[in-house]
């Protein structure tokens, strides 16, 4: 991802959806609902996280609301101590923080929870109809001429929305975060995949494995067979060889290695024509 911190990013990311709680959808806006998140294991989540930056992976994909906006705190105590450096980290701006005078004070307290000073990515986490997500881009742009935050990124945006958030912005367009997996593609089309390759926007791919629907697909179980390897993995692979980015979010080690694994995997011609027909 071409962003101003001029860093090589690994092949798959490590999602954070779901760290620091069991029932994340049960937390989702707990804070404006008024209800108590439901906490989880953090110390193994930690665990998990610095085990994947162990094996390589630095790219990681937070948001401010994830865990009831707790979750970047969590990740926080996982790149404690490492070397910043050799981490990419991205954050998503949520709905509340996207009008004119609040984007600043954010991303301040998204460096603070996560114990940083700058921000890799940063992302407007949707084009919702009822925040102006527009007006973020211009203080995004401030942020970066500043270097706290080091390029501008979006996520489930169209083509056009795209458009609009190119022509708003002075920096680039580095990278569109969609749900794109070997079975949905709805987003991800061939208009959209073109538009990106075209403009150098990096497609980060969230749910790479359906949330583990994946496992469940007879296609991809059988391509999996074929190739001694699994479901995960043939999913992963899939998406690799379209030029996107996973970022599977796993906190088990054995799903951690098994991810990560299938960057050894070719699929043939044949076998990502099969996938891409799900
Ligand atoms: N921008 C957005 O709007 C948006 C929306 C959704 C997600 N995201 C991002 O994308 C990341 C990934 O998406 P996701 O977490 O929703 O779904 P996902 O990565 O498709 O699925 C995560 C689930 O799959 C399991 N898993 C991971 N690798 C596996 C393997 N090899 N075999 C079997 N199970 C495996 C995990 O288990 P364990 O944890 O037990 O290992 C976890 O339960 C999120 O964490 C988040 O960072 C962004």
């Amino acid at each position: 991802m071409k962003t101003k911190s001029n860093k090589a990013v690994h092949p798959i990311g490590i999602g954070t959806w779901g760290i620091s709680s069991f029932n994340n959808t049960a937390n989702a806006d707990s804070k404006y609902r008024g209800v108590e998140p439901v906490y989880g294991n953090e110390e193994e989540e930690i665990e998990a996280i610095r085990y994947s930056i162990t094996q390589g992976q630095n790219h990681i994909d937070c948001a401010e609301m994830y865990g009831g906006f707790y979750t970047d705190e969590v990740v926080g105590r996982a790149i404690a101590g490492l070397n910043r450096t050799d981490l990419f980290v991205a954050d998503k701006l949520w709905k509340t923080s996207v009008s004119t005078g609040t984007v600043r004070g954010t991303v301040e307290k998204m460096l603070k929870k996560l114990g940083t000073d700058y921000l890799d990515l940063l992302y407007i986490h949707a084009p919702w109809e009822d925040a102006p997500w527009e007006e973020a881009i211009p203080q995004i742009d401030e942020l970066i001429d500043e270097g706290i935050v080091r390029g501008f990124a979006v996520s489930n945006f169209t083509v056009e929305q795209m458009q609009r958030a190119m022509e708003l912005s002075r920096h680039t367009l580095v990278a569109n975060q969609v749900h794109y997996n070997a079975l949905y593609k709805d987003e991800a089309d061939e208009t959209f995949v073109k538009f990106c390759q075209e403009n150098d926007i990096a497609i980060v791919a969230y749910r790479p494995v359906e949330r583990q629907e994946v496992l469940h697909n007879e296609t991809i179980q059988q391509i999996a067979k074929s190739n001694d390897a699994t479901s995960a993995q043939v999913a992963i692979s899939w998406l690799l060889a379209k030029g996107a980015l996973p970022i599977p979010k796993a906190t088990k080690k054995e799903h951690i290695d098994e991810n990560l694994e299938a960057l050894n995997l070719q699929l043939t011609t044949e076998e990502i024509e099969q996938l891409d027909r799900l």
